[in-house]
C-alpha cells in the first residue's frame, strides 16, 4: 500500500470555507482519493463546522501538544469524505468561534498563536500515529500561512528523528498576499530551534513570517496557476517574498486549480430556479427573471444585460474599481449585482449606492453560498477586476453557467479565460486594474451582447464547454509527489 499523502489546511468545504482554499480543499484531496493515492486532511474544529450528515468520532483523546505550554492537548475527531478521511483537531479557546480568521474590526489578536498551536498539533498527532501505525505520510501537503510552520517542523525534525527520515513537504501558495507575520517574540516556542531564526529562514525584517519559513524549508513550493508562479517572482506581485522566491525558484511549481463540477453545474445545482444546459439553455434565461424578481430589481432588466460580481469586498478582488465605474454603468442601464462582504467602506458605499440606484444595483452584503449560485446562473456576464489572482474559481465557475466573464489580466484568470476578439474566445481580459480600462471592455461585451446575439451566443457555448477538471489538476499534484519520492 502506498504511504499516505497528508494534506494540513485551514477550511475544507463543506465543512468550512471563507472562499476558494475551502473549495480547494473538498476537491482535490477527494480527486486523488478517485486516482487510487491515500490520502488524508488535518484540519481545525471549527465551532461553526457545518458536519452535515457526516458522522464524526473521536481517534484520539488528549494528544499532547505541548503548545504554548507543556499540558496542553488536542483532541482529535475524524470522518470520512469522498474517499479522503479527514481530522479535525479540536481545541475550543482556539477555534470555538464566529469567525475563522478576523471578525469586523479586523484579525483575530491571537491569530498567531491560534495557528501556530495549530500547526503543532498536526504534527504532534502525525507523530503520535506514527507510534500505532509505525508509518510516517509520504507527504504532508501544507496550504497558506496558517499551515505554513509543518514545513519548517519538519525540516528539523528530521534531522534528530528517524521517524520522518523518508517525509517530505509540499507547501502550496494559495495567495501570497496573506503571509502570517507576527512579531518576533512569538518565535519563542514556536517549536523551531534558534538556528532557524535567520533572513534564510523564519526571520522576516525583524519579524516572525510563516509563510516565508515554508517557502524556506520546504522540499517543493507551488501555486495555483502557472502565470501566478512566475508572477510571484517579481517584485509588484511577491509582496516582499519574490526574493526568497527566486531563490527556491528550481523548486517552484504552478498548478492550476480546477472547478468542482459536482457542485458548479447549471444541469445539476439544485440551487438554481431552472437547469439548463450547452444544448437546452433556455433555463438560463428564467434563472435571469427570477434573479431579478427575488432581488427586486426592476423587472425591464431582463431584457438588458445584467452582470455579477461575487468575491470578497477587498483591494485584491477590484472592488473599488467597480464602484468607480458605477454611475456609468446605471447611466447605460445596466443591472448590476454585487454578493461580498469584507471591507466595511466598501460594504457602506456599496449600500449606500444601492439605494441611489433602486432597481438597477442590488448589493447582497452577505456570505450565501445559494446565491452565489443564483447570480452565477442569473447574470450575463461575470465580473472579476481582480488586481491579482492566484488562481480564482470564481470565473471558472461562470464560464460552466455560461456567463463570459470579464477579468483583469492576471494570475489564474490569464490561464482560464481566452479573451475576446479571439476565435475561441470565452470571456473579455483587460490589462490594468484601472477604473477606465474595465468600463471600456464592459462596454466592449455589452456592445456585442446588444448587437452580436450570434456572436455572443457562440462566446456562450465555448464557454459552457470549458473543462477545469480536478481530475487533470490532481495527476499534475501527483507528478509532483513522485518527485517527492512517493510511489504507489
Ligand atoms: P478567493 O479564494 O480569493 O476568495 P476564489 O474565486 O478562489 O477567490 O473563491 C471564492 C469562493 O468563495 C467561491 O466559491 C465563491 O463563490 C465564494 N464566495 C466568495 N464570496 C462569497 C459570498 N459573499 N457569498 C457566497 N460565496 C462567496
Ligand atoms: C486564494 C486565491 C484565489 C484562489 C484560491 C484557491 O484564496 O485568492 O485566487 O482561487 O485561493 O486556490
Amino acid at each position: 500500500m502506498a504511504r499516505r499523502i497528508v494534506f494540513v489546511a485551514s477550511e475544507i468545504y463543506p465543512f468550512s470555507k471563507s472562499g476558494g482554499l475551502g473549495d480547494v480543499m473538498g476537491a482535490l484531496p477527494p480527486a486523488l482519493a478517485r486516482m487510487g493515492v491515500p490520502v488524508s486532511v488535518i484540519t481545525p474544529f471549527y465551532g461553526r463546522l457545518r458536519t452535515g450528515e457526516s458522522l464524526l468520532k473521536m481517534t484520539m483523546e488528549n494528544c499532547p501538544v505541548g503548545y504554548p505550554w507543556p499540558p496542553i492537548t488536542t483532541d482529535v475527531f475524524e470522518t470520512e469524505y469522498k474517499g479522503v478521511t479527514v481530522y479535525f483537531l479540536h481545541r475550543g479557546e482556539y477555534f470555538d468561534r464566529r469567525q475563522y480568521y478576523n471578525e469586523y474590526k479586523g484579525d483575530y489578536f491571537d491569530n498567531a498563536e491560534r495557528f501556530i498551536f495549530f500547526c503543532r498539533a498536526a504534527f504532534s498527532f502525525l507523530r503520535a500515529q506514527g507510534e500505532i501505525t509505525g508509518e510516517a505520510p509520504a507527504v504532508i501537503h501544507a496550504h497558506d500561512w496558517q499551515a505554513a510552520l509543518l514545513p519548517g517542523l519538519l525540516h528539523f525534525a528530521r534531522q534528530r528523528d528517524p521517524f520522518w527520515a523518508s517525509t517530505r513537504s509540499l507547501i502550496t501558495i494559495h495567495n501570497i498576499a496573506f503571509q502570517g507575520r507576527f512579531s518576533s517574540r512569538l518565535f519563542t516556542d514556536c517549536g523551531l530551534p534558534p538556528e532557524a531564526w535567520t533572513p534564510e529562514g523564519a526571520e522576516y525584517y525583524g519579524d516572525f513570517n510563516l509563510l516565508k519559513t515554508a517557502i524556506a524549508y520546504a522540499d517543493m513550493v507551488s501555486t495555483v496557476s502557472p502565470s501566478y508562479a512566475r508572477e510571484i517572482l517579481t517584485e509588484r506581485f511577491g509582496f516582499g517574498l519574490d526574493g526568497i522566491l527566486r531563490h527556491r525558484e528550481q523548486h517552484l511549481s504552478g498548478i492550476l486549480n480546477g472547478a468542482d463540477y459536482s457542485i458548479w453545474d447549471p444541469r445539476t445545482d439544485r440551487s438554481i430556479p431552472e437547469r439548463y444546459s450547452r444544448q437546452d439553455i433556455l433555463g438560463k434565461a428564467a434563472c435571469k427573471t427570477s434573479l431579478i424578481r427575488q432581488l427586486g430589481l426592476s423587472p425591464h432588466l431582463a431584457d438588458r444585460p445584467l452582470l455579477g460580481f461575487i468575491g470578497r469586498l477587498r483591494g485584491q478582488k477590484g472592488i473599488d474599481l467597480l464602484i468607480d465605474i458605477l454611475p456609468e454603468l446605471m447611466k447605460r442601464d445596466l443591472g448590476v449585482i454585487v454578493l461580498g462582504e469584507g471591507n466595511l467602506r466598501f460594504e457602506q458605499t456599496l449600500v449606500r449606492m444601492m439605494d441611489e440606484y433602486k432597481g438597477l444595483l442590488h448589493a447582497a452584503v452577505t456570505y450565501t453560498e445559494d446565491l452565489a449560485h443564483r447570480i452565477q446562473a442569473g447574470s450575463d456576464c461575470f465580473l472579476m477586476p481582480s488586481r491579482f489572482e492566484p488562481c480564482g474559481l470564481t470565473q471558472m465557475y461562470a464560464l460552466r453557467y455560461g456567463t463570459p466573464p470579464i477579468a483583469m489580466g492576471a494570475g489564474g484568470l490569464r490561464d482560464s479565460i481566452i479573451p475576446y476578439p479571439h476565435p475561441k474566445s470565452t470571456g473579455f481580459i483587460f490589462q490594468n486594474p484601472e477604473p477606465q480600462d474595465f468600463l471600456r471592455t464592459i462596454l466592449q461585451a455589452v456592445d456585442i451582447w446588444e448587437n452580436n446575439p450570434e456572436t455572443w451566443q457562440d462566446m456562450v457555448q465555448r464557454a459552457m464547454s470549458q473543462a477545469f477538471t480536478w481530475d487533470k489538476s490532481g495527476k499534475q499534484y501527483v507528478e509532483l509527489y513522485r518527485q517527492l519520492g512517493w510511489s504507489e
